[in-house]
């Protein structure tokens, strides 16, 4: 749908959070497919479903102008091809975006055979995959990111084709109140932007907004999942004040996962921008200025440990789960059990020093 209102338009507080994290995480994404030391492509494919301008009304970059930049900063000329492709359906972003893309072209030595740029006047639904097949871009790894509103379809069979695509990863993006008016809206029609599952009818049963958009996200996450991503990483960019925007990030390799989490613990934390994991319900940030809150862990881990029983489990069993299920690190992990054992919702097999040999269960009755 075109954009309401005027183009450009004024940026928001977490835009600029959002794009340090695409620029620090693209700027890994390249290099490590083009150059990498095991195993590298002769070309992989950045394309974008909802791409914007390429400018902010007070001059700042849009996402297409930071991937390109990205691919010319971090892959010598002389190593391998990427190809862009950028669609939007507002013809004033499309050539707003030409404009703002014409003068970094110009400046590289790169050629259109090793980075060829196509911009797509169209919708994402009705056009990405299709050019995508046009600029011969499936079999080789391809970033798609879909950074919508939440107010437009993504394609499920876009999404399966993606995850089944090789080294091929997805981030998505959406504002929560607008994808709940967007899913309320569709009616039953909106099974289809969950692969089919009907599960997210329910939320005409829950009581207020934020009970809604966690429980959408949810089974949105678990749709992403059941296209085929194995790995899916889901935070909330929450400003001081304004709406939060939530991210989705889905993939097959643990290497993206690792790369993306070492991204978010690095974002510029002058922005002042909160990271929040939206299924915890106590809606508590990860870190604001400096210090992680390992609160919403100890929560995310508790089931797990409840589940395990009267044998419970070693710290190491919870590895997995927060490294491939949270946005938190390893690292986080003994200060969360610590935390949890101190307020006596867990104990350990033995005082004293945790460890990831420690056995941790719920206090037996
Ligand atoms: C959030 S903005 C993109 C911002 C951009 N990714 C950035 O960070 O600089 C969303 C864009 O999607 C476009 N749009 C909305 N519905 C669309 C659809 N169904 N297909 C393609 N583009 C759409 C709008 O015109 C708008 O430019």
């Amino acid at each position: 749908m075109p954009t309401p209102g005027e183009v450009p338009w004024d940026i928001v507080e977490h835009t600029a959070a959002k794009h340090d994290i695409y620029q620090r995480y693209l700027e890994r994404w390249f290099p490590i497919l083009l150059t990498g030391k095991e195993k590298w492509y002769p070309s992989v494919t950045y394309a974008e479903g909802f791409a914007g301008p390429g400018i902010y009304k007070t001059g700042e970059r849009g996402s297409p102008v930071i991937a390109l930049q990205a691919f010319i900063d971090k892959v010598p000329p002389t190593k391998g091809a990427s190809r862009f492709l950028f669609i939007d359906d507002d013809p004033r972003c499309v050539a707003l975006l030409r404009e703002q893309l014409a003068p970094v072209i110009e400046k590289t030595t790169r050629t259109e055979e090793t980075m060829p740029v196509e911009v797509v006047e169209g919708t994402c639904e009705s056009q990405l995959e299709k050019q995508l097949t046009v600029m011969d871009a499936w079999g080789k790894p391809i970033f798609a990111m879909l950074d919508s509103w939440g107010n437009a379809p993504i394609p499920y069979q876009l999404l399966r084709r993606l995850a089944g695509n090789v080294s091929s990863e997805v981030m998505i993006t959406f504002l929560p109140q607008h994808f709940v008016r967007f899913v309320t809206k569709l009616g039953d029609s909106a099974d289809d932007v969950f692969g089919g599952d009907r599960r997210w009818r329910e939320v005409a049963k829950l009581p207020d907004g934020p009970s809604k958009y966690r429980h959408l996200l949810d089974c949105y996450r678990q749709a992403l999942s059941q296209a085929g991503f194995q790995y899916l990483l889901g935070f909330e960019l929450v400003p001081r004040t304004g709406q939060s925007l939530y991210l989705l990030f889905g993939t097959n390799h643990p290497l993206g996962v690792k790369k993306m989490k070492d991204t978010l613990w690095e974002v510029d934390k002058s922005f002042g921008i909160g990271f929040r994991d939206p299924r915890d319900d106590q809606d508590e940030t990860l870190f604001e200025l400096s210090e992680p809150q390992v609160a919403p862990l100890g929560r995310l881990l508790l089931p797990t440990i409840i589940k395990a029983g009267e044998s419970g489990c070693r710290v190491n069993d919870l590895v997995d789960f927060t490294l491939f299920e949270t946005a938190f690190r390893k690292e986080h992990i003994i200060p969360t059990i610590s935390m949890l054992r101190d307020q006596g919702k867990i104990e350990t097999d033995r005082p004293g020093r945790i460890v990831y040999g420690t056995f941790v269960r719920v206090p037996q009755p």
